[in-house]
């Protein structure tokens, strides 16, 4: 679906120049799975474990985005190669099954973007069973009492069993997925009891959301609260919104359910509310001033989750959802993307969390979903969520 004029000649160069970048960064990693970049180059993260935790290196979740980026590619131009190059990315993601103690609830991530795109795009058999596979490992983390999807297995520090976490509203489109390839309706019920538990616990009066909402893993109800990656507990991580807008929304396409919808709109109300003047969006909205830590990562996932508002909402109610989506966009593309050919990157100014040393870094899923919102706005997107 077109949702802008169509002779919009801003977008139309950034799609030359994602195009042009895309090109030749692909071959120069098409044997990695990056995350980040050293130096201007991609890392490679089924290779690297720099924490040394078994949901790090190949089990790492943000593997899939490196994938669906190829796949987005291929969509657009029809170029082989980025078939080729996606199957590389996705084949080794086997390991992560034969490890399996690494898994957690990201599989939607990591599989969406690889093997759902790949058996939408080609039918491929192996992708179907990969992509089944991993929905099953989310069903199965799923506990009836509480009605939650369980985050992560336990940390050096601590017991995870009740801790369910926003970004989990990307992973269930896995179990929707499932439902619709298989006519089996256990996943999808797992995914609304998921996705109604995070609508009644983790979305404040305002339309802010928690990170963590942990929950008696035995009796069910909520234990506490957490900040998570966020400033603190309380407070709003931009990203966490991110996922719980366009998480929602995903929930709302899926289902058909209002209530999905309203949810998505509450957010992005918050949302849009508080992006800055500049259009830079903090790790935090309640964060301190200084340090003016950011994300762009947030950015370019809210944009393509409010452009998946305007899709669906009157013509009256559309310019407020794209409108905030256009000023998110072109600040990232005026101000924080690098078209060079001295870094593999596009999106610089990535933060992972408020409280890692890392900030202002080039980080995968900026790029995968700066290129998906230009690619829907345009029309042309392909979507696996
Ligand atoms: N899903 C983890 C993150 O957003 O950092």
């Amino acid at each position: 679906m077109l949702i802008v004029d169509k002779n919009n000649a801003w977008l139309d160069q950034v799609v030359q120049k994602i195009t042009d970048k895309m090109d030749w960064v692909s071959d120069k990693s098409q044997h990695k799975i990056p995350y980040t970049t050293f130096n201007g180059t991609h890392d490679d993260r089924s290779l690297l474990n720099p924490s040394g935790d078994d949901a790090d290196g190949i089990n790492w979740w943000t593997n899939g985005f490196w994938g669906g980026m190829l796949w987005q590619m291929y969509n657009v131009t029809g170029q082989e190669k980025y078939k080729r190059y996606a199957n590389l990315a996705e084949d080794k993601l086997d390991e992560c099954f034969n490890q399996f103690y690494g898994l957690h609830h990201d599989v939607g991530f990591m599989w969406l973007p690889t093997s759902v795109a790949n058996y939408q795009l080609t039918q491929n058999p192996e992708s179907r069973k990969r992509a089944l596979h991993a929905a099953n490992l989310l069903a199965g983390r799923y506990n009836p009492a509480g009605d939650f999807i369980r985050a992560w297995n336990d940390l050096s520090d601590g017991d995870t069993r009740g801790w369910a976490i926003i970004d989990c509203m990307f992973n269930i489109p896995l179990l929707y997925w499932a439902s619709k390839e298989t006519g089996d309706p256990r996943f999808k019920h797992i995914a609304e009891r998921h996705a109604d538990t995070v609508m009644n616990t983790f979305v404040r009066p305002d339309g802010s959301v928690h990170h963590i909402v942990e929950f008696d893993p035995f009796l069910g109800g909520v234990v506490k609260t957490y900040g998570g990656q966020g400033y603190e507990n309380g407070s709003s991580w931009t990203r966490g919104q991110t996922w719980g807008l366009y998480g929602f929304m995903m929930s709302y396409l899926h289902t058909g359910k209002e209530e999905y919808l309203h949810t998505a709109k509450r957010i992005a109300h918050y949302f849009i509310a508080n992006i800055p003047e500049n259009g830079i969006i903090p790790v935090d909205f309640r964060q301190p001033k200084e340090p003016a830590y950011e994300d762009s990562t947030a950015a370019a996932i809210a944009a393509c989750g409010l452009i998946e508002v305007a899709k669906v909402v009157s013509e009256h109610e559309k310019d407020l959802y794209l409108g905030a989506a256009m000023k998110l966009l072109r600040t990232l593309d005026q101000q924080r993307t690098d078209w060079s050919t001295d870094c593999d990157c596009i999106v610089r100014n990535g933060s992972a969390a408020y409280h890692n040393p890392d900030h202002h870094q080039a980080i995968i899923y900026g790029d995968y979903y700066f290129i998906e919102a230009i690619l829907k706005l345009k029309g042309v997107d392909l979507y696996f969520w």
